[in-house]
């Protein structure tokens, strides 16, 4: 090999292997967004993405995955003849709903994340966030009764960590349980920041099928950083629109709990999970307080 080039391509397998050092024994919590996880639409950055996580699990790190699934439980409803009705962006999730939703999540979609993971050469557990009361909730207050529909109330973390500890990647769906033994849908942005927080996490990162926080306007380019007090602003100007206002709102409680770091990045670029982690720029956006 030519020197020069050797020198060059040291010094960055350095930088990277310090990178590496720093992460060991971390908790990443990794919230992969059911936009990305549709059949039809399955990307090859969707397999780059499990591919990463058991890299990041080999060489010591303790990666959480957290998903959601609103596309394949819409589908699966329009299957069954039910339609959903949403109220502030919110499924109105009656019993029959739930069950629906509870088959999807905590059934074909996280049991689908584990077979990747498998095989990528991993090894996953696949939970709801009933299991180990993981994801306790009650149901989401309002004018309006939206049946299931929960919010977090508390996180108990101690599963999670029992399997991160024992070489399993813990794959959880958002799904909370109620003091009676209630299922509650939850949404997974909200909770993948709650789950974030009770793990004392080094970083969340919301994957999803935007390269980040678009700025709006002409350009409408990625935020690569975007501080607390704008983001509620782009909120206010309706900037940040739908689907992004749960995923800044869980970065900011992440942040308020103490996670030192918060993402949201595109789950369709290739690697994006591993750029993040070692490299000095990262990609998409990053949240601040
Ligand atoms: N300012 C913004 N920047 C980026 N995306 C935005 C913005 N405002 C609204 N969105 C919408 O948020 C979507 C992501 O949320 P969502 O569809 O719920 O994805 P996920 O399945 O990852 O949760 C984007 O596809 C985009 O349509
Ligand atoms: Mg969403």
């Amino acid at each position: 090999m030519d020197t020069l080039v050797s020198t060059t391509l040291g010094t960055s397998l350095a930088q990277t292997l310090r990178y590496v050092n720093a992460w060991k024994s971390k908790t990443v919590v990794v919230k992969y967004g059911g936009s990305l996880m549709s059949p039809e639409d399955a990307s090859p950055a969707g397999d780059t993405l499990i591919e990463d996580l058991v890299l990041l699990k080999g060489i010591g790190v303790d990666p959480v995955l957290i998903h959601g699934g609103g596309p394949e439980i819409t589908r699966m409803l329009d299957r069954l003849g039910k339609r959903s009705r949403f109220v502030n962006g919110l499924r109105v999730t009656d019993d029959e709903t739930m069950d629906v939703v509870e088959m999807v999540l905590a059934g074909r979609a996280n049991k689908a994340l584990v077979s990747m993971i498998v095989a990528a050469g991993g090894s996953a557990v696949g939970v709801s966030g009933k299991d180990g009361k993981v994801l306790q909730a009650r149901k989401l207050p309002g004018p309006e009764d939206l049946g299931h529909v929960g919010e977090i109330d508390a996180v108990d973390p101690t599963l999670i960590k029992l399997l991160s500890g024992n070489g399993y990647i813990p794959v959880v769906a958002s799904i909370g349980i109620g003091a009676d033994g209630r299922s509650f849908n939850l949404n997974a942005d909200h909770a993948a920041g709650a789950l974030a927080a009770a793990l004392g996490a080094s970083k969340f990162i919301l994957l999803t099928d935007v390269p980040g926080v678009l700025a709006g306007g002409e350009g409408d380019e990625v935020l690569s950083t975007l501080q607390a007090n704008d983001a509620r602003r782009l909120i206010r100007e309706g900037v940040i629109a739908r689907g992004m206002i749960p995923k800044v709102e869980a970065c900011l409680a992440a942040l308020a709990a103490g996670v030192p770091t918060a993402h949201i990045i595109g789950g369709r670029t290739p690697h994006a999970l591993l750029v993040e982690l070692f490299t000095q720029e990262g990609v998409g956006t990053m949240m601040t307080p």
